[in-house]
């Protein structure tokens, strides 16, 4: 997001570190002239790469090595010790590689080696020619950027019923909402990427079906495109609550940019807001309107906020924290009606306000997989290859349930990491490679300056175990059933969430 370079700290890598002072397993965190680079050993290997994440500008340093890999803290993004290659989501730009030389028992990074081709593979005599992408959100976008960084020279054309390319999207309810971010962080690639790395990305397009006999796609305008190989990445939108009043001009839903542009144009003048909904992004909206002075309210039918993912302990936290930011809470209670200056409660309560979110959940955009006949099962049911009932078409993202090695059943979740990263492998799927899908599902969230980090997936458990203080922000809370660790949230503990998700990778239930 930011391309602005860290400052030079710690020890100059040049003058030469003491192998004995970089343990096994172990990273120095340095600089190399004005670039910040991290030094780092496995076994007898050494490596140097670049120390800022390509994300959002994690310190690398203060990850985790797994394998040959580092593991960014802050939102699990992994880069190749040995190539400097992003290998895994949220981050898609390699970091820089320098050479390490050892003498007299002393490491020396030395100049910078050149980029290196990334991991593509000898292409299949099979490999299909026309790759059809339908959505331009994290899981289309990751799977078109995985095409061609695998060195596929067929066609790609990614299609969008939004009118801005890529976006990301987590930012819309954080820093861009906040007035913190410039707009131009937030699209994924910059306006040329499209046309430099032929990805026909055709916006305001409206897919109406599929005629998977013929292979084609036909758009809302009638015209078809063909295709070898589909991929479905509809994504979800904002569930939108029967309402009267739900239709007012002051009322949003939160999904798009052209909606966050909507709602900060309103902000600008608000003076009160009430957010519908406790949830991630309501509770995101919240915090960011409040960064921009506005009084918020939020009314929820839950008696926590967050309890149903988080638990009762961090429900409680959450509730304080924006509290001590000044959001007003209307907890086990719903709107029943929206006017022009009013949200009317079930209590009997009325708040005035200037500004309606209503952030209540969202539903996986499934019409097009139903029109095709594909299975459905509260979602689109993929393969752990990720392909779909028809095969040819595969599904990613918001809209896949796949089934899940280590919580061990057919999940479905609405996380931007996961998204991502299904692309990126339906992607290599498409071109035949045969990569089962495995990542342990993460997301992160943020509100004010408390980053909640999530790995694992846990509907329902049996047990709760807290590690740490939750008030004091330094916690990993484990979420289990039948004794078995299913998911970990953790606040600034973000070496320990890296080692968890590390930790369920290796114990995946078989599938
Ligand atoms: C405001 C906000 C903040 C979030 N913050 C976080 C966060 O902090 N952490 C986290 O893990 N997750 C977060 N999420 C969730 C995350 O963004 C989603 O999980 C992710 O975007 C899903 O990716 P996707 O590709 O499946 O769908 P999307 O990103 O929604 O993309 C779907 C695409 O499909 C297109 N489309 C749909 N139907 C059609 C059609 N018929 N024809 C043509 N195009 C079509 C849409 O226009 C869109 O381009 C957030 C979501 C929102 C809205
Ligand atoms: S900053 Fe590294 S993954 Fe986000």
């Amino acid at each position: 997001m930011s391309d602005t370079k860290p400052e030079s700290t710690g020890p100059d890598l040049t003058m030469g570190i003491a192998i004995d002072t970089l343990a096994d397993g172990k990273m120095i965190a340095g600089h190399v002239g004005d670039d910040a680079v991290l030094l780092a050993r496995r076994g007898d290997e050494f490596f140097a790469i670049g120390a800022q994440c390509t994300h959002y500008s994690g310190p690398l340093a203060e990850g985790l090595i797994v394998g040959d890999s580092v593991r960014c803290p802050w939102h699990h993004a992994c880069f190749s010790l040995r190539t400097g290659e992003a290998l895994r989501a949220p981050a898609l730009n390699p970091v820089a590689c320098w050479r390490v030389e050892l003498r007299d028992e002393k490491l020396f990074v030395r100049e910078k080696k050149a980029a290196t081709e990334t991991s593509g593979t000898p292409r299949a005599k099979t490999e299909p020619q026309r790759i059809v992408i339908v959505g331009g959100g994290a899981a289309g976008f990751a799977a078109a950027e995985m095409l061609r960084r695998q060195r596929f020279e067929g066609s790609i054309v990614m299609l969008s019923d939004d009118d801005a390319p890529p976006v990301d999207r987590p930012n819309l309810s954080k820093d861009y909402l906040a007035g913190n971010a410039p707009e131009e962080w937030v699209p994924l690639r910059d306006a040329d990427y499209y046309g430099q790395q032929g990805i026909d990305l055709r916006l305001k397009t409206n897919v109406g079906s599929i005629d998977p006999a013929a292979r084609e796609v036909v758009l809302g305008d009638g015209a078809r495109i063909p295709y070898d190989r589909l991929l479905l990445a509809t994504g979800a939108e904002p569930v939108r609550l029967s309402l009267p009043g739900i239709d007012l001009p002051h009322v949003f839903t939160l999904r798009t940019l052209a909606d966050c542009r909507e709602i900060i144009a309103r902000a600008t003048s608000a003076r009160r807001a009430v957010v519908l909904g406790a949830s991630f992004i309501g509770l995101e909206v919240a915090a960011s309107l409040r960064a921009r002075g506005i009084e918020v309210h939020v009314v929820a039918p839950d008696k926590r906020p967050m309890e149903r993912v988080l638990g009762p302990e961090m429900g409680d936290f959450v509730r304080r924290l924006h509290e001590e930011h000044g959001v007003l809470f209307h907890l086990e209670d719903t709107p029943t009606a929206i006017d022009a200056s009013a949200v009317k409660l079930k209590s009997g309560g009325t708040i005035d306000t200037d500004l309606v979110v209503a952030g209540v959940g969202v539903r996986p955009r499934l019409a097009l997989a139903e029109k095709v006949g594909l299975a459905i099962d509260r979602g689109v049911t993929v393969d752990e290859y990720l392909e779909t009932s028809v095969p040819g078409i595969f599904a990613a993202g918001d809209i896949a349930r796949w089934p899940d090695s280590h919580s061990g059943g057919p999940i479905r979740v609405e996380h931007w990491v996961v998204a991502q990263r299904q692309g990126q492998t339906a992607a290599l799927n498409m071109l035949g490679r045969r990569e089962r899908f495995d990542s342990v599902p993460f997301f992160w969230s943020q509100h004010y300056d408390v980053p909640i980090n999530y790995v694992g997936h846990a509907e329902t458990w049996d047990e709760i175990a807290v590690d740490g203080d939750v008030g004091a922000r330094d916690c990993a809370v484990r979420y289990k059933r039948g004794g078995r660790v299913l998911a970990v949230a953790s606040i600034n503990r973000d070496v320990e969430s890296l080692a968890a998700e590390a930790a369920m990778e290796m114990s995946s239930v078989p599938g």
